[in-house]
Formats: structure tokens, C-alpha cells, sequence
């Protein structure tokens, strides 16, 4: 049975061209049980038909406030409602939830309500970037508005841009995952993530690949899950506000976070790609190319997992990653062992589409488990990285101690 069965969900449809593909969102919620409470702007009826989505939801259209049926009709639809979905919510829409106008019966229905509130953005590029437009996102995100980002692609009048209403199944994904029960609530999970960057002088830094994609995914999933997260990242990536970001550039800085904050932690995740070479004196000023090719001297980083494996308090779960290009069980089976962890999810990350920079994966996640001597092996198939951060979650959920009760409870 779908998630998503008997869920009663408020639709809401602002005036945006992408308003045809919220009738798709519409017909795939019903067909996986939920009942579909469809809520019209006026400004959307310029773009799609209230009879378009009276066919296909579970209820007819509802546009007004003074619906003659329901003199509340706002109240009434807010406090039905498990979850409401703004799919597209225009630059209009956000300004004016954020500002707190109940001008219509969308908005209405968003102050009214107190179940959880997904918005879907779409508008032209530069009204998305635009500072307004950030801000009241922003704003929304900090009061504990869900959003589902827009993609880049091609936008109303042949533009192409950031700004595009996600992919519907990317829409339906986000609203299945808000129905995720909070089986972190009460943990303490710290997570890293992106590349380390070891300088050389003040310009030029040693680096790898890492986008830092699956860490904050990780992060998102285990906020999502109730968990209280910390995120020690080199990365700006949007994150929701409730975790809290410790920004770190080199390996020692990410060593020194990293060991603070996981002194207390339930679960611990290295996702970050640590860089494993250093240089032994980054020169103080910027070496001159004219004074021919310097001779940097590496020196190795301090291995962080394998730090946190040592210091490990009893109950807390270590999971750590593997980037590897070959012989991948192996090399994983060999991390597992060396660095103390409880959990390897390693990746070949010269397969296509996979690890570094990708917004998908595919892993497979080598499990140490206390009450047996052997290792479980799983093999997760290429996936969205948010769909693997799931996974590796419940791995680490299912290592729970056997109480029931998060250490730092
Ligand atoms: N790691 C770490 N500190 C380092 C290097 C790696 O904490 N200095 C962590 C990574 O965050 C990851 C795990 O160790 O969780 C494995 O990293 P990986 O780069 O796959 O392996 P390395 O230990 O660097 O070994 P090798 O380069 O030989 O594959």
C-alpha cells in the first residue's frame, strides 16, 4: 500500500504557465489513495481548467472564500488537511505567505492550517534569483516550510534558466517522504560532507571532485527523520535551518569539528571527501610563477574516521564512506575493519553516473553487526543521492541499541 494512501492533501494551484503540471501531481496523488482536495487562485484559471482538475481529484474546485456551501471554507480545508501542497507557488504566492496576507483562499488556507506546507516554485529565472524572492523563501524555510527547488531547464517564452517547476515525480517523491515517520527523533547525528581543500599559498589549494551532494543529503534526510543534525561541510549548499552548519575548509579544521561535535553524537556520518595529502608548508604569500615550478612537500591529513572510530563512545554508530575505481568490496571490507567503523557505503566512482558531482549513486553498504562476526553486505542499485541517504538511515537505524533509546536521550 502506497504511503501516500488515504492522506487528505490540499492541492493548491497558483498562477504560474506551470500550473498544467500540477494536474499530473493531481492524478498521480489520487491513483496512489490520497484524497485531493483541489484549491484554485484566480490567477491560475488563465492557465488551466477548474474542470481539469474537478475530473480528476477527489473533490471539485475550490476557488473562493465566499463559497456559499462553507462560510469558512479556509478553515474548514486547513485544519482537513494532513498536508497542503502549493504546486507551482509563484514569486506572488511566496511573497505573500511569507508577508502573512490571507488574500484569497489559498493563502487563507496556508495561515489557517497547521498541518506541514510543501511549496513548489516556478517562475522565470531572474524573479528567482531576485533578493525578494530568496528572502521570503528563506523566510518560509525558517519557519519549517517544505520546498521542493525548481530545476534549470527551459522556461515560459524559450528562455532556459533555473526556475522550472521540478519533475512531477520529483513533486510526488518530496510529498511521499513528508509522510516519513520520525524514526530519528531524539538523535544526535553528525554528518560531513563535500571536499577538503589544502592550501598551498594564499590562492591555490589541493582539491578533489566532491560536490558535497550526498553529505547534505544525508543531513536533510536525518533533520527530515526528527534527529537534531550538525553539518560540518566546505560547501554552500541550501540546507534547511534547522541544522546547524559549521563551515570548515581544510582537513585539520574539518578533524577539529568533527571530533567536537561527535563526542556526544548517536550516529556520526563521514561523507566528506577528506583530502589524504597536504602540503607540509603552504607559503605565506602567492609563489610568483617567474621563480620556476615550486617543489610542494606533502605531508599526509589525519584520517578523521579513523580518529572517530578511536574515540567511539559505546552505543554511538560510525559510518563512513569508500570512494573507490576498483576491486570495491575489498577496499570497503579492508576500511570497515581499519578505521573502526560500524558501516562503509562505498561507491565506484568511475561507474557512470556515480558519486562525485552526480546527483545519483549507487553503493553498496557493508554493515558490521555486533551480535554476529560477520559483515552484512547490501547492495543499493543506482539511485537519487536522497534515496540512498534513506537507505544508509535506516541501516543505521536498524543498529539502534537494542533498548530503543538514542544515547543522547
Ligand atoms: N577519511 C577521513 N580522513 C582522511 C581520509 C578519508 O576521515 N584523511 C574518511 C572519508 O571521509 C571516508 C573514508 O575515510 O569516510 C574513506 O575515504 P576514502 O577516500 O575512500 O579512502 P582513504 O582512507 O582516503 O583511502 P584510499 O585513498 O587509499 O582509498
Amino acid at each position: 500500500m502506497s504511503i501516500l494512501s488515504g492522506r487528505r492533501i490540499v492541492l493548491g494551484v497558483s498562477g504560474g504557465i506551470a500550473a498544467y503540471k500540477a494536474v499530473e501531481v493531481c492524478r498521480r496523488l489520487v491513483d496512489a489513495g490520497a484524497h485531493v482536495s483541489p484549491v484554485l487562485t484566480e490567477a491560475s484559471r488563465h492557465f488551466v481548467g477548474e474542470t481539469t482538475f474537478s475530473a480528476l481529484a477527489s473533490e471539485p474546485v475550490q476557488t473562493s472564500l465566499w463559497d456559499e456551501t462553507s462560510p469558512i471554507p479556509h478553515t474548514k480545508l486547513g485544519q482537513g488537511a494532513d498536508l497542503v501542497v502549493v504546486c507551482p507557488a509563484t514569486a506572488r504566492l511566496l511573497g505573500t505567505y511569507a508577508a502573512g496576507i490571507a488574500n484569497d483562499l489559498l493563502t487563507a488556507t496556508l495561515l489557517a492550517t497547521r498541518a506541514p506546507v510543501l511549496v513548489c516554485p516556478a517562475m522565470h529565472t531572474e524573479m528567482w534569483e531576485h533578493p525578494a524572492v530568496q528572502d521570503n523563501l528563506a523566510l518560509l524555510l525558517s519557519r519549517g516550510v517544505h520546498v521542493v527547488a525548481p530545476e534549470e531547464g527551459r522556461l515560459a517564452g524559450g528562455d532556459i534558466g533555473a526556475g522550472r517547476l521540478a519533475d512531477p515525480a520529483v513533486i510526488i517523491e518530496a510529498i511521499e517522504r513528508m509522510f516519513v515517520p520520525p524514526d530519528l527523533q531524539g538523535w544526535k547525528v553528525v554528518v560531513s560532507s563535500g571536499g577538503t581543500r589544502e592550501a598551498i599559498d594564499p590562492v591555490r589549494f589541493i582539491g578533489n571532485r566532491s560536490s558535497g551532494k550526498q553529505g547534505h543529503a544525508i543531513a536533510a534526510e536525518a533533520d527530515r527523520r526528527g534527529a537534531k543534525v550538525t553539518l560540518v561541510t566546505t560547501v554552500d549548499r541550501p540546507i534547511n535551518q534547522s541544522i546547524i552548519q559549521v563551515r570548515v575548509e581544510s582537513a585539520e579544521q574539518m578533524r577539529q569539528a568533527m571530533m567536537a561535535a561527535a563526542a556526544d553524537a548517536d550516529l556520526v556520518v563521514m561523507a566528506a571527501a577528506v583530502a589524504d595529502f597536504r602540503p607540509v608548508a603552504p607559503a605565506a604569500d602567492k609563489i610568483k610563477k617567474d621563480r620556476g615550478v615550486p617543489q610542494v612537500i606533502l605531508e599526509p591529513t589525519p584520517d578523521i574516521l579513523a580518529a572517530l572510530g578511536v574515540v567511539k563512545p559505546a552505543g554511538q554508530i560510525l559510518v563512513g564512506f569508500a570512494a573507490e575505481t576498483s576491486d570495491l568490496r575489498e577496499n570497503a571490507l579492508g576500511k570497515l575493519t581499519r578505521k573502526g567503523a560500524d558501516v562503509i557505503v562505498a561507491n565506484d566512482v568511475s561507474a557512470p553516473l556515480v558519486g562525485f558531482e552526480h546527483d545519483t549513486n549507487q553503493v553498496i553498504i557493508l554493515v558490521r553487526r555486533a551480535e554476529a562476526d560477520e559483515v552484512d553486505i547490501i547492495d543499493v542499485p543506482l539511485d537519487d543521492k536522497r534515496r540512498i541517504a534513506a537507505v544508509v538511515l535506516d541501516v543505521a537505524a536498524s543498529l539502534r541499541p537494542t533498548d530503543g533509546v538514542a544515547r543522547s536521550n
